[in-house]
């Protein structure tokens, strides 16, 4: 492979696995997101995807394989240096952010790689960028609400402003719309849709148990059940009725109408 190809890989596994206990949570997976592509990761729970997501940030190694992530081979790359350029929104961060800051205060300190701090001296352009994002997150009526007072989506769609504050090349979003309304759920869809189809914003990976929350503009799926790879490729090839069965492991119909995906269980009889 030549410079220019590999320059243009976001994410590369190789036979990539992750052991604890003598279980492989991710078992040989071998997968390969490039610059621009919008994945959706789809597996029923336990399937390893939050695993894999947290080897896409570089906070987990895998046990076995190689995994480069934005060029960058984990294990041979400071950390520190590589994180920054990832965002990632995931329920586990919002534990660790101060529930008495505010939501404008909660993206700034993005900017710093820092989850707390108001002391410091931000710049007016960064207080600039985190008010564009929350706006384009629809949450710019909340830039003085408390962090700890928002409701499940509203502190989503925070994390979500915040993890793209650091103007990060690659953009992980694990279950960004579980637990939320059905009207939740549809202006999420609706910004995340923005988002994938906007050409200078980064390539992005979203794990979902539901193929209705799959945004218009996400282009690939990977399909994993019990940490294995079933499927891998663009949406109009791979998610179909057939892999989606076997990724859950019972019998579904999927459906896309329009630009929108749906599925259900195949009727009794
Ligand atoms: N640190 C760990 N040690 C042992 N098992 C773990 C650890 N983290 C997760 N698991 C297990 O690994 C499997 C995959 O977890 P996870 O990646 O969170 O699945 P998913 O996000 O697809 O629901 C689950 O069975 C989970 O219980
Ligand atoms: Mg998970």
């Amino acid at each position: 492979m030549g410079e220019t190809a590999l320059m243009s890989e976001v994410l590369e596994l190789k036979d990539v696995s992750v052991v604890r206990e003598g279980r492989a949570l991710v078992d040989q997976v071998s997968w390969s997101v490039k610059e621009g592509e919008r994945w959706v990761i789809l597996g029923p729970n336990g399937a390893g995807k939050t695993t894999l997501l947290n080897v896409a940030s570089s906070y987990l190694f895998p046990s076995k394989g190689t995994a480069t992530v934005l060029g960058e081979q984990l294990g041979k790359v400071d950390v520190f240096e590589l994180r920054p350029r990832i965002g990632m929104a995931g329920m586990a961060m919002a534990d660790k952010l101060p529930k008495g800051q505010t939501v404008l205060q909660t993206v700034l300190t993005a900017a710093y790689g820092m989850t707390a701090g108001w002391q410091e001296d931000y710049e007016d352009i960064d207080e600039q960028r985190a008010r564009a994002f929350l706006d384009r997150l629809g949450m710019s009526d909340y830039l003085d609400r408390k962090f700890g007072t928002l409701s499940e989506g509203e502190r989503k769609r925070t994390l979500i402003a915040r993890a793209l504050m650091t103007d990060p090349e690659l953009l992980l979003l694990d279950e960004p719309a579980a637990g939320l309304d059905l009207g939740g759920r549809e202006d999420l869809v609706r910004r995340l849709g923005r988002l994938a189809r906007d050409p200078i914003a980064p390539s992005m990976i979203m794990v979902t148990h539901h193929v209705e929350e799959i945004a218009p503009g996400f282009t690939h799926v990977l399909m994993i059940r019990q940490g294995k790879v079933l499927a891998a490729g663009p949406l109009e090839l791979e998610l179909t009725s057939r892999n989606l069965s076997l990724c859950f492991g019972l019998p579904l119909v999927v459906e896309q109408r329009g630009d929108r995906w749906t599925a259900q269980g195949l009727p009794l009889g």
